[in-house]
């Protein structure tokens, strides 16, 4: 199989929201999950090469340590949802999802059933721990994923998954701070993991397996925001337990290339006002945030439509930057002051 080298963006991931088809109008995941009897649980152990931790969670756990493990949980979800569909799909010869090679159909399927089941125990880790903490376990949605073929669903995994690499380095931050040194490690364990996985989808697209020297770092509640566009708005039981932040759509209309060059995006400002400027911010490595000017080409009601460089060549910008309309120029110290100066995003672009 070749997924071709594409150079990818899917932004504000809302904007792809259409129809559910029937066969996935349902807030189920596979395995009894986030409930599974103990022979589930074993069948999906097996299935993932492996086994939950035995060790107990840490006694106590900061207020925003709960908010971690509900993000975390709210986003293992989505990714289990979304693998389930995916080997559906390609098991029973989808339009789009036929891999004709045996050899490959039987490797690619293999791995992703790994995937599955891993990220089933992901799900698990998290939602056992809020209930250990005496918390609600956050609830699977009704998802839809913006993919049609195995080409896009590659694609997409490939630019999920680096945001989530990007939100966990937020969530162990915040674990430090607040003190929750128990749960550092079981996250960075994840982390590592779910790298692995991200070298696997490149691989399929014909990318060299690791992408950056340091992966581009997040902040959670652009992940939360991101993640809300594969969802059938209402269909979150308990979504309004978890107290992050959603901003407006921002989707990055013309993705770019390796090479400095001018993007076009769309976001909805409901306050838009001619005489406040606004700012392209992009977040791409360790970096501090790159800010640019952003020149309004249109506004029609809620939508506008805008224009900034893309700063590749000075920066070296491989990898997944993460866009966001600012109301600032900053300068930002860190993501999570672009986080507090944003209207829209996050906007997700992916250079090589
Ligand atoms: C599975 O295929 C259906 C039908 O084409 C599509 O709507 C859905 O998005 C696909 N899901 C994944 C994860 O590939």
């Amino acid at each position: 199989m070749r997924i071709s080298d594409l150079t990818i963006v899917l932004s504000s991931l809302a904007s792809f929201a259409m129809a559910a088809p029937a066969s996935y109008g349902k807030t189920q995941l596979p395995d009894g999950l986030p409930t599974p009897n103990p022979d589930q649980l074993k069948a999906i152990e097996l299935a993932a090469h492996g086994t939950l931790s035995n060790a107990p969670p840490p006694p106590s756990i900061s207020a925003d340590g709960i908010v971690n493990l509900q993000l975390i949980a709210f986003n293992e979800n989505s990714e289990v949802a979304f693998f389930d569909q995916l080997i559906y799909n390609i098991t029973n010869k989808v339009d789009g999802y036929h891999i004709k090679d045996e050899k490959e159909y039987t490797t690619i399927l293999a791995a992703l059933k790994a995937i599955l089941a891993q990220e089933e125990l992901h799900e698990l880790n998290a939602n056992n721990a809020l209930a250990h903490f005496m918390k609600d376990r956050i609830l699977p949605c009704e998802y839809i994923f913006p993919v049609h073929d195995l080409e896009s669903a590659i694609t997409l995994a490939s630019t999920f998954t680096p945001l989530v690499l990007a939100t966990l380095q937020d969530v162990v931050d915040i674990f430090a701070v607040g003190g929750d040194h128990g749960l550092a490690r079981g996250v960075t364990a994840v982390v590592g993991q779910e790298g692995e996985q991200q070298g696997f989808f490149r691989i399929l697209q014909d990318k060299i397996p690791s992408e950056l020297p340091f992966l581009t770092t997040g902040v959670r509640d652009f992940a939360f925001t991101a993640l809300q566009g594969f969802i059938v708005p209402g269909s979150c039981p308990n979504i309004n337990e978890i107290p992050l932040q959603t901003f407006e759509a921002l989707t990055v209309l013309t993705p770019p290339g390796p090479h400095s060059q001018d993007i076009t995006v769309q976001f909805n400002d409901p306050n838009y006002d001619a005489s406040h400027s606004l700012w392209l911010t992009y977040i791409n490595q360790q970096n501090l945030p790159i800010v640019e000017p952003l020149h309004i080409i249109s506004h029609d009601g809620k939508w506008v439509k805008a224009e900034a460089l893309f700063p590749f060549d000075a920066n070296e910008m491989n990898g997944l930057s993460i866009a966001a309309v600012t109301n600032s120029a900053g300068p930002f110290a860190n993501a999570n002051a672009v986080a507090k100066a944003t209207l829209a995003g996050p906007g997700l672009i992916i250079v090589n």
